[in-house]
C-alpha cells in the first residue's frame, strides 16, 4: 500500500496567501496542515509516499525533506500545471506502479486516523473505497449516493438537490483500476480532470466503490475562515507547555504552548493559543483560539481568533479578530500626519477597518 498526497493545486481560494506560499503549508496550531495528514499516513503504517508538487514545490520538499521525522519515504512527483485530482493521480502513474494507494489532499484536516479504513479496504478489495462526511450543507461538496447495501451508486459535485448529506471527505482508498479510469475522462465544465469523474467511470465499469463514514471532524482549509475554524478545532485539543519566558506581570491561562525563545512581558495570553518560538508579545492580549508563529513581535494589541505567520510585526493596532496574516506582515499604528490609513498590500489582499 503507497500513499499519494497532493500538494500542488492553485489555492485561488486562500489568496494572497498563496501568491507566495504553498496553501498545505500554512500552519494550524503553528504545524504545517500538510504534516498533520503525514502523521496518520504513519501512525497507519504507510511509508512510501509520494507526494504531489506543483509551482510551490521547492517550498514542500524543503519542510518534509527526507521524511525521517515521520518514518516515512517521500518521493516527490512535479505536476506541470494543476489540472485537477484525477490529473495529479495520472501524473503520478510512475509512483504508483501497480499498487493500491491511498489517496489524501494535503489541505484537507481529518480528526481520527486512517488504519481502520485500510484494514477494511484490504481485507475487501473494493476498486475504490471513499471516506465519507454528513455535512448541512451537502450542496458544497461531491457528494455521495449509497445503495442498499452501502455501496456507492453515484457521485455529485456540487449538487443543486443534492442525493444524500454525505459528502467526500479528501481520502480515497484505491486499486490501480483508477489508473484506468482517470485516462478514460474528460475535462469537467471548469476545465480540470475530476476525481469524481473518474471514479464515476469505474461505477459506470460496473466496479465495486465502497463507503466509509468517517465520524470525526474533518476540515478542508481552502478558505480563510475554514482555515481559521481547523486552527480553532485544533487548539482545542492542545495541552499546555511552557518553554519559552513568561514574566512576573504577565498572566497565562488555559492551555497555551509557549515555544522555546518565545517572551511573554506585561501581556495575558488566554488559550488555547500558541505562541511560536522567538515571539515577542508586549503589554498585549491574546485571545482564545490564536497562533502565533515563530519570531513575531506583538505589542500593546489585543488579538484573537487569529493564525499570524512568521516575522510579523504588530504595534499599537487594538483588537484584531478573526485575522489570517502571512509571512514578515507589519501592521501598526502611526503618528504620522495626516492621520490616515497607509496600505502596501498584495493582489486580493482583504482589509477590514472597525468603525469609529
Ligand atoms: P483544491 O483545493 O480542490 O484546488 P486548488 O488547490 O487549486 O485550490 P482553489 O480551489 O482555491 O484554487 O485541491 C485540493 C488539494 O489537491 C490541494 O492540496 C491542492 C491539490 N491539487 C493538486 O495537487 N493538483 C491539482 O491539479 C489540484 C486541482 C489540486
Amino acid at each position: 500500500m503507497k500513499a499519494l498526497v497532493l500538494a500542488g493545486g492553485a489555492g485561488t481560494r486562500l489568496r494572497p496567501i498563496t501568491h507566495t506560499s504553498a496553501k498545505q503549508l500554512v500552519p494550524v496550531a503553528n504545524r504545517p496542515i500538510l504534516f498533520y495528514g503525514l502523521d496518520h499516513l504513519a501512525a497507519a503504517g504507510v511509508t512510501d509516499v509520494g507526494i504531489v508538487v506543483g509551482e510551490t514545490r521547492a517550498a514542500i520538499e524543503q519542510a518534509v525533506g527526507d521524511g525521517s521525522r515521520w518514518g516515512i519515504t517521500p518521493t516527490f512527483i512535479h505536476q506541470p500545471e494543476p489540472l485537477g485530482l484525477a490529473h495529479a493521480v495520472l501524473t503520478a502513474a510512475g509512483f504508483l506502479g501497480d499498487d493500491d494507494f491511498v489517496l489524501m489532499l494535503g489541505d484537507n484536516l481529518i480528526e481520527r486516523g486512517v488504519e481502520d479504513v485500510l484494514a477494511a479496504f484490504e481485507r475487501d478489495r473494493p476498486a475504490a473505497q471513499l471516506l465519507l462526511k454528513k455535512v448541512a450543507d451537502p450542496s458544497r461538496f461531491g457528494v455521495a449516493e449509497l445503495g442498499p447495501d452501502g455501496g456507492i451508486v453515484r457521485l455529485v459535485e456540487k449538487p443543486v438537490d443534492p442525493p444524500s448529506d454525505l459528502a467526500l471527505v479528501g481520502v480515497y482508498l484505491f486499486t490501480p483500476a483508477i489508473l484506468d479510469a482517470a485516462r478514460r475522462i474528460e475535462p469537467s465544465a471548469r476545465g480540470e480532470y475530476e476525481i469524481t469523474d473518474a471514479i464515476q467511470r469505474l461505477l459506470d465499469d460496473g466496479a465495486r466503490v465502497d463507503a466509509s463514514v468517517l465520524d470525526g471532524w474533518w476540515l478542508d482549509t481552502g478558505k480563510k475562515d475554514d482555515l481559521l475554524d481547523a486552527n480553532r478545532i485544533v487548539l482545542g485539543t492542545l495541552r499546555g507547555q511552557l518553554d519559552g519566558s513568561v514574566d512576573a506581570g504577565s498572566l497565562v491561562t488555559g492551555d497555551v504552548r509557549i515555544e522555546a525563545g518565545a517572551e511573554v512581558v506585561a501581556s495575558t495570553i488566554r488559550g488555547p493559543a500558541v505562541i511560536g518560538a522567538g515571539t515577542r508579545i508586549v503589554e498585549s492580549f491574546v485571545g482564545p483560539f490564536t497562533s502565533i508563529a515563530e519570531d513575531c513581535v506583538i505589542e500593546r494589541t489585543e488579538i484573537e481568533h487569529s493564525v499570524v505567520l512568521p516575522r510579523c510585526r504588530i504595534r499599537d493596532v487594538g483588537r484584531l479578530e478573526g485575522s489570517l496574516l502571512g509571512h514578515d506582515v507589519t501592521v501598526e499604528r502611526t503618528a504620522r500626519r495626516p492621520a490616515a490609513h497607509r496600505l502596501l498590500l498584495g493582489d486580493h489582499a482583504e482589509i477590514q477597518i472597525a468603525e469609529g
